[in-house]
């Protein structure tokens, strides 16, 4: 009881003195979430803690081909502009993801038939109608999602299959429609598959040779407690070593990869969670500043992760908030390795 009236007596004074107390006041580089319209408009506690704790924003889903353009000759546009209005409304960066990608595609678009002049003309008024839309709103795009497989090469996809160069046309489209917008590639996965990032480091080196406008690489890092820590730092590494801006753009942490269903979020699970985010948050402060875009975690309440949805394992706690959106120990562990490097 003592030790909650210091903290809260801390609090009232850091807030009192204009200080912003949370973990986004305490780094000098922006912590996201991604959010759900939905739980933003229904939940009162999940608004509350995505307005205190993050300044930059991603929607999870609504900007996505299959959401914002449902219909050949439709775009719908109302859910993701539900995430501009908060973002706006609430002073919040927001993150536009994601023009390209081989997942959540619509129908029509996979049945689609044409040449590749058609299907180009396609994604043409995919990307450029929606970077339009968003102009002036977001700060930058994912303009192409997941493009490699783990051995290196390039996913089959029908957009690998349509359009030869896909991925160096998408970033043209995305810069002709939003010169403002800073252009990322964004994957998951590159710890401990050397194939796959180099496959990445590749594709990078060859847009910059032919001045293709890519400005930053977003490591997802859906990452777990038995993810190796030499090898996510070596990714990082070499992704910083690229001169671009780096986005840590989907965080999350799986404490029980293997989906156990006798699980239980223990000490030893929780210490090597806290080691995790503090590893991450510590090789993130150490980036160039100029290279920081940010740290983005997926969605923010543990009963909100993809990991319980998509996935269906009910028994991942991979967040810094609980079932109640409150701090979970590894938040004020990470308050405090982060104060110990500024
Ligand atoms: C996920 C969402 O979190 C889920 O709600 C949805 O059902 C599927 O997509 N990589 C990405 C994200 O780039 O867009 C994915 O988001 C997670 C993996």
């Amino acid at each position: 009881m003592k030790n909650i009236l210091l903290a809260l007596s801390l609090f009232m004074t850091l807030i009192s003195r204009g200080q912003d107390p949370f973990l986004k006041g305490q780094v000098h580089f922006p912590v996201g979430a991604s959010l759900n319209p939905r739980l933003l408009e229904n939940n009162p506690n999940y608004r509350a803690r995505a307005i205190s704790e993050f300044n930059s924003v991603t929607a999870e889903n609504h900007m996505k081909m299959m959401l914002v353009h449902p219909e050949q000759n439709r775009f719908d546009f109302s859910k993701g502009d539900e995430i501009v209005n908060y973002a706006m409304a609430n002073k919040k960066r927001l993150h536009g993801h994601t023009l390209v990608w081989h997942n959540q595609v619509p129908t029509w678009m996979k049945e689609f038939q044409g040449d590749s002049q058609a299907w180009e003309a396609m994604l043409k008024n995919h990307v450029q109608e929606v970077a339009k839309h968003y102009k002036g709103k977001v700060v930058g795009w994912d303009v192409v999602n997941e493009s490699f497989l783990d051995e290196g090469s390039l996913r089959p996809s029908i957009w690998a299959e349509h359009i030869p160069d896909y991925i160096a046309k998408s970033f043209q489209l995305a810069h002709e429609a939003d010169p403002d917008a800073i252009l990322f590639y964004n994957d998951y996965g590159q710890d401990g598959k050397p194939k796959k990032m180099q496959a990445i480091l590749d594709m990078v080196k060859d847009l910059k040779a032919r001045n293709i406008p890519i400005h930053g690489l977003g490591l997802q890092m859906h990452i777990n407690i038995d993810s190796k820590d030499e090898e996510l730092q070596k990714v990082i590494e070499q992704s910083v070593a690229t001169g671009l801006k780096i986005h840590f753009s989907e965080l999350d942490i799986a404490v029980n990869p293997k989906n156990q269903a006798d699980f239980v979020y223990d000490e030893t699970a929780k210490k090597a969670q806290i080691a995790k985010f503090n590893l991450l948050f510590k090789t993130y402060q150490q980036i160039p500043s100029s290279q920081q875009y940010g740290i983005t975690f997926w969605n923010v309440g543990d009963q909100d992760t993809w990991l319980r949805g998509y996935f269906k394992r009910p028994k991942e706690y991979p967040l810094l908030f609980d079932e109640n959106y409150e701090r979970k120990g590894a938040y004020d562990e990470l308050l405090k390795s982060v104060k110990n490097v500024n």
